[in-house]
């Protein structure tokens, strides 16, 4: 067998939808890119998503109409991908890294609390893996210090926490629609999503260079725009988004169950629900056990190998940041399997067999 770690889903649909646009005339900022905004708030329950060309370019333009500027300081969690924090030095603050839960790998509230200083001006909680971070206490440390709260749901559409979809708990929240999420546009594209009209409308100019209307530039913009093609592509994905996640939730089920006692497996809090953006085990054999896995053609990746605050482009700017106890040690034991909602049982059953396989040998 040979088991990729992700499956793009394309269909007729997808395809013709495609298609009517292209005949269209209209490509950028347009119809459809209203449409899939109304739709994907209207998923997030909230009451605005602003569509950007990429998660990345959503946290940045965030930051920007949060007016956090040179001199502040935003907490991060360093167990994630780099353009959690990335955006943040871009505008000129300073990303201040903490430690995650060891349950969920999401940021540990303590952790912000004790990070909190007077230039503190936002947290960037990441609901990593498709697990939402503890919001509650988050949205407490908030409060209690007059912060604004970024949720980075890059990797969640759908997740929710105690009966929330992520997106509408913060005062921003950004997504991607990179190909490997769990809903895509089949190449680059975000949203920014917030209840708040006044950032929705600042991140609306400032992806369009700032326009206010046709001839009058309010603001120092960029052209982080979205296309018609994208939107058109999300809707029809965005359709199917609930009954995927429903799939990925099955899967990790069967995994759980076979993996346990092999492996460290992925935790749902009470709280949680979880959707599966990847499926993570933990093993401190996690090298030969990669390896070996490739050798029986199933693929796995590292989410991610080194965390934030190790990396050169952090560590050139900023010196070397603290040690970050749980994050360097899960930066060296996590993987990700094979998870996508069109995965067999048959799929599942050889990948968790091969683990067990594994073990067998290296006890
Ligand atoms: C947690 C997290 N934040 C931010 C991003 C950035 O999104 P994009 O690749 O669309 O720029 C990603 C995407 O991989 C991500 O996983």
């Amino acid at each position: 067998m040979n088991i990729p770690l992700v499956k793009v889903y394309v269909d007729d649909e997808i395809k013709k939808a495609v298609l009517e646009v292209l005949d269209s005339g209209w490509y950028i900022l347009h119809e459809k890119t209203r449409e899939f905004e109304k739709k994907f708030a209207e998923f997030c329950n909230a009451k605005n998503a602003v569509c950007v060309s990429s998660g990345t370019a959503g946290i940045f333009l965030s930051l920007l109409a949060l007016d956090i500027k040179r001199g502040d300081e935003v907490i991060v969690p360093s167990f994630s991908f780099v353009s959690t924090a990335t955006p943040v030095l871009e505008i000129g603050a300073k990303p201040v890294f903490v430690d995650v839960d060891a349950k969920t790998y999401t940021v540990d509230p303590e952790k912000i609390r004790e990070a909190v200083t007077k230039r503190t001006k936002a947290i960037m909680p990441v609901h990593l893996y498709g697990h939402p971070a503890n919001m509650d206490p988050i949205m407490e440390i908030a409060e209690d210090n007059d912060l604004y709260v970024v949720e980075d749901a890059c990797q969640a559409h759908g997740a929710e926490y105690k009966g929330r979809r992520v997106g509408g708990i913060g005062h921003v929240a950004c997504f991607s629609f990179y190909p490997s999420k769990n809903m895509t546009v089949c190449g680059d594209g975000g949203a920014v999503v917030t209840n708040n009209e006044e950032i929705a409308e600042t991140v609306r100019k400032l992806r369009d260079h700032g326009r206010r209307d046709k001839y009058v530039f309010e603001l120092k913009g960029y052209n982080l725009r979205f296309n018609e093609i994208q939107a058109a592509i999300g809707i029809k994905q965005l359709e199917k988004l609930p009954e995927w996640n429903e799939s990925r939730r099955n899967i990790a089920r069967m995994y759980n169950q076979a993996l346990d006692g092999l492996v460290t497996t992925p935790v749902e809090e009470p709280w949680a629900k979880h959707v599966y953006h990847v499926y993570v085990i933990r093993t401190k054999k996690r090298e030969q056990l990669k390896e070996f896995l490739s050798h029986q053609g199933i693929s796995t990746i590292v989410h991610y190998p080194v965390p934030i605050h190790m990396q050169p482009a952090i560590t050139s700017i900023l010196g070397a940041q603290p040690a970050l106890n749980n994050t360097e040690k899960f930066a060296k034991e996590v993987l990700s399997i094979p998870m996508c909602p069109t995965l067999t049982k048959r799929e599942v059953e050889y990948v968790s067999e091969k683990i067990a396989e594994f073990f067998k040998d290296h006890k």
